[in-house]
């Protein structure tokens, strides 16, 4: 799955500290006309496979930021979270932006002001995702079919709403929370356990009606005017099989056409996507980038749970590998607001991801364990997320690990593959689910 370069080390001396690259010496020295740079921020599984469907055109040179050894074996990987300096030091021609914590920091806003083209929204456009009350009372005034809530800023006023629900009850933090903001509390203790720990969390509640169906990841690419869908995903958020457990960031996903039939997209893009855009320009903070709508297919059609604000992590990883021919164009379009009649190409051949997590997670998570096996995979790529290189030993070196993805000519096929691999990787600790697209079967 890598392209083979020779190692070698750059120092770079922006800043006061020396940070160091590795990676393909050749783009840095000529990185004239007939090489595009494209940068990549990021250091996850989504940003490995991000770099792993770029670097299948020859014409890309891949510089990541800050990277990780999985991705440095196909870019330069500058070791920084200065992502500005590593942008006017390396002048990619593209930019993407990865997770979710820089674009509401507003690292887009920085690199766009500086005249770099850039994939990804703009701090006020990332609210969407930075904060759910933000993001449901656009919704509630667009008319975007979501649970029915209430916001809270306080115990008291997480109570006195909590009399308008019936129990199983959602609570939800109003922040960043990397998936682990949202409680669904049967028991009045819980929900009063719950607003104690939220409110920890948070500068406030949303308190929401409990939906149920099965959950959908849609994603589509904006210019903040044209949309480009993607296939649909399924994500496995709890940590255990049969989806008990705490929730986790994603412990794997799988992607498959037959997830949704045409009605299903249609009415999410007709009720959903195209309002929640339109929505934005119309408040003066246009949506350009990744648009993540985190569905429940409700017998009364498709309703939000979330808005993100980027590409989902694993669902990347599987939406990745059913991506044919180039993905490049598509997103200079975007930056450059042009994706009128961008169109991408999907494999019918379903994908899945299987995530490799280490000991401990979600909770407190043991790093260092060596990871073996890697070279042995044959048939799935290996996207890196928690790992580092120790004197050359691959080690864990964060909660989720490894995503180990493959594709087959049908749903079945690619999860009988995906876990016949998944065998040949050891790490102690290593944890994962043994039932990521076991629920898209019932489709076959
Ligand atoms: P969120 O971060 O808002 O996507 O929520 C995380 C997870 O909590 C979702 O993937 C759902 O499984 C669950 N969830 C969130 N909101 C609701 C809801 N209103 N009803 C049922 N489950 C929900
Ligand atoms: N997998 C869910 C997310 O990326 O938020």
């Amino acid at each position: 799955m890598s392209r083979a370069y020779d190692d070698y080390v750059v120092l770079c001396d922006f800043h006061d500290c020396l940070q160091f690259c590795t990676g393909p010496l050749n783009g840095i020295l000529r990185s004239g006309a007939h090489y595009l740079k494209v940068l990549v921020i990021g250091s996850g599984g989504r940003e490995h496979a991000l770099c792993w469907k770029l670097a299948q055109n020859p014409a890309v040179h891949l510089y990541a930021a800050p990277g990780n050894p999985g991705i440095a074996t196909l870019a330069t990987t500058i070791f920084t979270t200065d992502y500005l300096s590593a942008a006017e030091k390396f002048r990619p021609d593209l930019t993407i932006i990865g997770p979710e914590a820089p674009l509401v920091a507003g690292v887009a806003d920085q690199l766009r002001r500086r005249g770099f083209a850039v994939v990804g929204p703009s701090a006020q456009a990332a609210q969407l995702e930075s904060s759910k009350a933000f993001a449901k009372a656009l919704m509630a005034s667009s008319g975007i079919p979501t649970a029915r809530y209430v916001t809270a800023d306080s115990a008291l006023r997480a109570r006195e709403a909590l009399r308008g629900f019936a129990f199983p009850v959602v609570l939800k933090a109003d922040g960043l929370a990397a998936g682990k903001g949202v409680v669904i509390a049967h028991t009045p203790e819980e929900s009063e356990a719950a607003i104690h720990s939220l409110l920890n969390l948070s500068r406030g509640l949303v308190i929401e009606e409990f939906l149920e169906g099965p959950e959908v990841s849609f994603i589509a690419l904006t210019d903040g005017g044209h949309i480009v869908p993607f296939e649909p995903t399924q994500d496995h958020k709890a940590i255990f099989d049969n989806d008990e457990g705490p929730n986790t960031g994603g412990m794997g996903a799988y992607s498959d056409s037959r997830i949704l039939n045409s009605i299903e997209r249609s009415q999410i893009m007709d009720t959903i996507i195209e309002p929640a855009i339109k929505a934005m320009s119309a408040m003066g903070h246009p949506f350009s980038g990744f648009l993540f709508a985190g569905l429940m297919m409700t017998a009364e059609g498709p309703k939000v749970l979330e808005f993100n604000a980027r590409l989902g992590d694993p669902e990347t990883q599987a939406l990745m590998m059913r991506l044919d021919g180039d993905f490049l164009p598509a997103l200079q379009a975007a930056a450059r607001g042009q994706l009128q009649g961008v169109d991408l190409k999907w494999n019918p051949a379903p994908s899945v991801c299987v995530v490799l997590a280490a000991h401990g997670y979600p909770g407190n998570v043991r790093v260092g364990d060596p990871i073996t096996g890697i070279e042995k995979v044959e048939n799935a790529l290996v996207f890196q997320a928690g790992t580092k290189q120790v004197s050359n030993v691959l080690q864990t070196a964060g909660g989720r690990v490894l995503g180990i993805t493959a594709s087959g000519a049908t749903l079945p096929a690619s999860i009988n593959t995906v876990y016949e691999e998944v065998l040949r990787i050891h790490f102690d600790g290593m944890q994962y689910r043994t039932d990521i697209g076991k629920k898209g079967l019932k489709r076959w």
